[in-house]
């Protein structure tokens, strides 16, 4: 058997995505009845409006058009792809998988395909097989992609969870490079605080103890996103862009206080407009990001995504 190749280095070499023209503001949910304010909203979440997909745009359709869009930034069509990774945990139905139709749907044609199901955390996740895959050789160009409809997942009666969330995907392209792009990365899970968020057995809607699910992502995080640093061998000091899952701004603050984050990183705060959209959170934020022009091409970016699981990861990568 001849052995694996050398390795080589991995990077991101382009961004896309999809946020569906609906749109969702927290005196429009005040206004269906919901007992909340817009006040409450933005205080205690940071969240003003969310994009809410149409009947015919899908986990699948979303991800092909962020996927398309990822492609034509990195100067690369689906011939080249042989690859694609779905991050998603709001498939309508789990047999079978998106990814094959991504695949299919960017003209990929015979690519490898799989979803990942690491629900918020699930594009850190992705992101890291796809440069281990690309970096031992199992394959050249990779998509992955974050894609979620989760407000096909609602109680719009339950305001401790329906005021969160919103859909959305993004794209980003991994290729091979000469320098290091992607870093190691730092994940873990804890499988006993399971039943804090997620859609409970029986029940068909995503339910969860926001407060419990609050208290672990402000204590326990911040060592993973200094673990995460730690491995790709960058101090956090020279860190230019911090993109943390966008759950809630309140969590977001805490843990660039707990990182001690000097004024000068950018941090992603797509939240304000796009609400939690899980697996294509981070992406969508890091797409944002890269295209405010906040941070230079080639900024070392802290990803950290977290969620339910509970579930988290985080690396280093360079914005393309
Ligand atoms: O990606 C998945 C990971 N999920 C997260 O990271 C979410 C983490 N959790 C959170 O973001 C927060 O816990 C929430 C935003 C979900 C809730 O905020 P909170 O500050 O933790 O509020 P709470 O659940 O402790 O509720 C405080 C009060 C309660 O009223 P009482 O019992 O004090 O009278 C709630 O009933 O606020 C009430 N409340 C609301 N009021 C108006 C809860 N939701 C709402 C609402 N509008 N939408």
């Amino acid at each position: 058997m001849r052995a694996v190749a050398p390795l080589r280095q991995s990077r991101i070499a382009g961004l896309g995505e999809h946020r569906p023209a609906g749109r969702l503001t927290n005196d429009d949910l005040a206004a269906r009845g919901l007992d909340t304010t817009d006040e409450w909203i933005r205080t205690r979440t940071g969240i003003v409006s969310r994009h809410v997909a149409a009947s015919d745009e899908t986990v699948v359709s979303m991800g092909i058009d962020a996927a398309a869009k990822a492609l034509a930034a990195s100067g690369l069509t689906g011939a080249d792809v042989d690859l694609v990774i779905l991050a998603t945990c709001t498939m309508r139905n789990a047999i079978p998988g998106g990814a094959a139709r991504v695949a299919t749907g960017i003209g990929a044609r015979g690519a490898g395909a799989f979803d990942v199901n690491a629900a918020c955390g699930g594009f850190c996740y992705a992101l890291s097989v796809a440069s281990d895959a690309v970096r031992t050789g199992n394959a050249q160009r990779v998509v992955v992609v974050g894609s979620e409809k989760l407000t096909d997942w609602l109680d719009w009666s339950d305001r401790g969870t329906c005021i969160l969330f919103g859909d959305g995907a993004a794209a980003a392209v991994v290729t091979t490079a000469d320098e290091p792009g992607i870093g190691p990365v730092a994940w873990g899970s804890d499988g006993e605080a399971y039943a804090s968020v997620g859609v409970p057995e029986g029940d068909w809607a995503v339910r969860m103890d926001g407060p419990a699910v609050f208290r672990w992502a402000t204590t326990q995080l911040a060592p993973v996103a200094r673990r995460a640093c730690e491995l790709a061998g960058v101090d956090l000091a020279d860190i230019r862009a911090f993109v943390p899952h966008q759950a809630n701004a309140r969590i977001i603050d805490a843990l660039v206080r707990a990182l001690r984050l000097p004024e000068h990183v950018a941090v992603a705060r797509d939240i304000a407009t796009t609400g939690n959209t899980s697996a294509a959170s981070v992406p969508l934020a890091l797409s944002a990001l890269a295209g405010s022009g906040a941070v230079e091409p080639g900024g070392l970016t802290l990803l950290l995504a977290f969620g339910a699981g509970l579930t988290y990861a985080g690396q280093v990568v360079r914005i393309p």
